[in-house]
């Protein structure tokens, strides 16, 4: 068994991330209750899912698939992006309680700011389930559905590890990316990755060149390339006029190819990148040796796995669980069900995208 501690508070705007000690679970099958079961409702009731900005593909296509798979299982779906920001996440919210849903699938632009509307949902009687992004200092979220957000980290770290000595002995000079620190996400992913690198960092095998190790100084705003892009634009001037650079660990597929970008216009030799999301034009640069790696996360699956939820809750039941020590938000661990990510490379791309008909078509 794994341990590691996660755990979240806020502090101002930004959340900052206490860690406590708590041990976790592999995932399993298991179906162990821990939040409250909705009294059932009837076929035909409403359902919904507020999601948030278009930052990556994965939020495009769950879209799709919410509004296709909760109709076909006799629900109306209400399903909305919030591309305005927090504010309109709010307000759509608030809306979806009003019109009267049974159960609220939260997708947080930041998890940590929906405290009012989620209180409104629990007098209302609704059951809220925080879908990819788990939702922070509130008692008020019942079930969380997910891939396991530190195992992404992990995989990102092993890949850098990996690559970089496809293509020599190290010492290896890299650069530390995250995603959006609005996004509880971000810290999980970026800690996975951190236990593989860290000590590769203390024995000397990792040289972070700009000496920009901590979460807060490798962040990247609203998930936005740009930002990643920038950033890696004056990391590059600053530390690698006379060094090369061996490797980069980018959170998702997006900011990989804004780093890529970067670095490329430098002129420099492409260093190993990570990556997430299986995003087409990440397949497309794994395929042809720029993007290092990707980590599959079916979408797929993890619409289906929600939508799972929300039939056990129909029918009164508790829904099927697998994890209840990993998801700390701060006021209490939230029961979770947990998917398991893949790490996909070119090596076993086709493999990985076998039953994808987008993505298997890029593979071959
Ligand atoms: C999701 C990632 C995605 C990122 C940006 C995260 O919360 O888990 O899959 O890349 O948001 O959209």
């Amino acid at each position: 068994m794994r341990k590691f501690a996660k755990s979240f508070a806020t502090v101002a705007a930004i959340s900052a991330l206490a860690l406590t000690s708590c041990g976790r679970e592999d995932p399993g099958t298991g179906t162990e209750g821990g939040g409250e079961a909705a009294a059932g409702f009837e076929e035909g009731a409403a359902i919904g899912v507020a999601l948030p900005q278009k930052t990556s593909e994965n939020w495009v296509l769950a879209e799709k698939l919410f509004n296709e798979g909760l109709t076909e299982a006799g629900y109306e779906p209400s399903v909305q992006f919030a591309n305005g920001g927090v504010s309109e996440q709010q307000n759509q919210i608030s809306s979806m309680i009003t019109n009267g849903v049974e159960v609220l699938v939260v997708g947080a632009i930041d998890g940590a700011q929906l405290g009012t509307q989620l209180q409104q949902a629990a007098d209302a009687g609704i059951t809220v389930i925080a879908y990819d992004r788990l939702l922070t200092n509130t008692e008020n979220v019942e079930y969380y559905v997910a891939y396991d957000n530190f195992q992404v980290g992990e995989l990102q770290g092993q890949a850098l590890l990996d690559g970089m000595a496809e293509r020599g002995e190290g010492p290896y000079n890299i650069e530390l990316f995250a995603g959006s620190p609005d996004d509880a996400n971000a810290q999980v992913f970026f800690d996975g990755a951190m236990s593989i690198l860290q000590p590769k960092i203390d024995d000397g095998t990792l040289n972070v060149v700009s000496g920009q190790t901590e979460f807060n100084q490798a962040v990247t705003q609203g998930w936005e390339a740009g930002n990643a892009q920038t950033r890696m634009d004056t990391l590059l001037t600053g530390n690698y006029t006379s060094e090369e650079l061996d490797g980069v660990l980018s959170p998702n597929d997006t900011l990989a190819r804004a780093i890529l970008t970067s670095v490329k216009a430098s002129g420099k030799e492409l260093p190993v990148v990570t990556g997430q999301d299986s995003e087409i034009e990440s397949v497309k640069s794994i395929m042809a040796d720029e993007q290092y790696s990707t980590i599959n996360k079916d979408t797929r699956n993890l619409v289906a796995q929600a939508i799972t939820m929300v039939e056990g809750l129909a029918s009164g039941e508790e829904p099927e669980i697998n994890d209840t020590e990993s998801y700390d938000n701060g006021v209490k661990v939230v029961p979770a069900y947990l998917l398991e990510p893949q790490i996909v490379t070119k090596e076993n791309a086709a493999d990985a995208y076998a039953d994808d008909p987008t993505l298997s078509e890029l593979t071959k």
